[in-house]
């Protein structure tokens, strides 16, 4: 017998920089050029970023003799699926994009989930750049290397870990953003924080008008906080397996009852109900008390979030849909449970706190 060992034990840097600048989107292109980061870009957006932002940026590479190529597809949820990936794919094969190229994701969280899982396995792999133009995919979706595709069996389940060679934040793409995109953002940046800062919290509570008016310092604010945030638990647990679970608060009811009301009801939304009825939960085990979840309530309301589950949605419907997700744990429901704003609970160690169906029946 013959055994032959493949020795693939490496570190390596992954680490990489967000930058937050008023009106970098100009400066992208020589920056890119400075760093040497590929010979042939493909700057993938979708059909409502295009004619805002990516024919400047095109133009941006052009001049600074970066051969690229826009590839845009049809703006919405429905379609970061297989068949735009393959798409995209195809598009890249025959404009004849090499190992020596790279990805620019411009949009929101659907470009950026999916150009970023083109990047991860064209010609196996492709380094990527995230330009976020959605406060959702400031905070959130451009940063921690999640990409992914929606199937019709759910959402997100076929993809990889891919993280950014860089991500390059302009709050002025946001000032074409409807409120109602505001307001998704908003939801994430509440969540944070109450899993990690007070402080965010409290300036969310006294500045959202400033935010709703769309001022670029509040929104820079925000922003900042919660990519500071986002990078600092996904530098502790990259693959999700303890501290990164706290980025699942409000989510695991929020999937639920967003999955329930068969995606009536959107992300932001739902995760403002999961965050509600997860904090009640919380209460009624005594980890987490009544004013701050009154607290949060009240952010909520005056965001013009929801705070209530449908009527129409039972608790059964839910505890079933929970099991179905692919966080819950073999059919075991697990949750991260607030202790102060701020602050998560941890037993033994450990954020996934398992809930008891019963409790879950009596609260919601
Ligand atoms: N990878 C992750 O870790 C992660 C985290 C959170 C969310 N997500 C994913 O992100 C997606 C949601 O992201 P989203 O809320 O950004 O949705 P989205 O990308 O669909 O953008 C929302 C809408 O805004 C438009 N838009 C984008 N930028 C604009 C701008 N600057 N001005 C005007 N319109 C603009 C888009 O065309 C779209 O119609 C979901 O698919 C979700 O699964 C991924
Ligand atoms: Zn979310």
């Amino acid at each position: 017998m013959t055994d032959i060992r493949v020795n693939l034990k490496k570190t390596e840097d992954k680490s990489y920089n967000i930058f937050i600048q008023d009106g970098s989107l100009s400066h992208i292109a020589a920056k890119i050029k400075e760093a040497g980061l590929g010979h042939k870009f493909a700057i993938i957006t979708d059909s409502n970023v295009e004619p805002l932002y990516a024919k400047d940026l095109s133009e941006a590479f052009s001049k600074n003799d970066l051969s690229n190529k826009i590839i845009s597809f049809p703006a919405g949820e429905e379609n970061k699926n297989r068949t735009i990936k393959s798409w995209i794919e195809d598009q890249m094969l025959e404009g004849k994009f090499g190992r020596d190229s790279a990805v620019i994701a411009l949009g929101g969280g659907v470009v950026g989930d999916i150009a970023g899982y083109v990047a991860a396995s064209y010609t196996r792999g492709l380094p990527y750049v995230q330009i976020p133009t959605t406060l959702v995919a400031c905070v959130d979706s451009s940063i921690g290397g999640k990409t992914a595709v929606d199937t019709p069996h759910g959402k997100n389940l076929i993809g990889a870990f891919h993280q950014p060679w860089a991500v390059f934040i302009d709050v002025n793409t946001l000032l074409t953003l409807s409120e109602k995109e505001i307001r998704e953002g908003l939801a994430e940046v509440i969540k944070y924080g109450v899993i990690s800062d007070n402080k965010l919290f409290s300036f969310l509570e006294e500045n959202l008008d400033l935010i709703f008016s769309y001022n670029k310092e509040a929104l820079t604010h925000i922003i900042k906080r919660g990519c500071e945030i986002k990078a600092e638990v996904v530098e502790k647990d990259e693959r999700e397996s303890n501290l990164r679970k706290i980025l699942n608060f409000g989510h695991t009811i929020g999937h639920a009852v967003e999955n329930l009301s068969n995606y009536n009801i959107s992300h932001g939304e739902a995760i403002s109900i999961g965050m509600v009825a997860e904090g009640k939960l919380a209460v009624e085990m005594g980890i987490w008390n009544d004013a701050d979840l009154t607290k949060l309530i009240n952010l909520i309301k005056k965001a013009d979030l929801p705070t209530e589950i449908p009527d129409y949605m039972s608790s059964g419907q839910i505890i079933d849909a929970m099991k179905l997700d692919k966080k819950s744990r073999s059919g075991q429901i697990e949750m991260v449970l607030p202790k102060s704003i701020g602050e998560m609970s941890q037993i033994d160690g450990g954020y996934g706190i398992k809930i008891e169906e019963q409790i879950i029946e009596k609260v919601i």
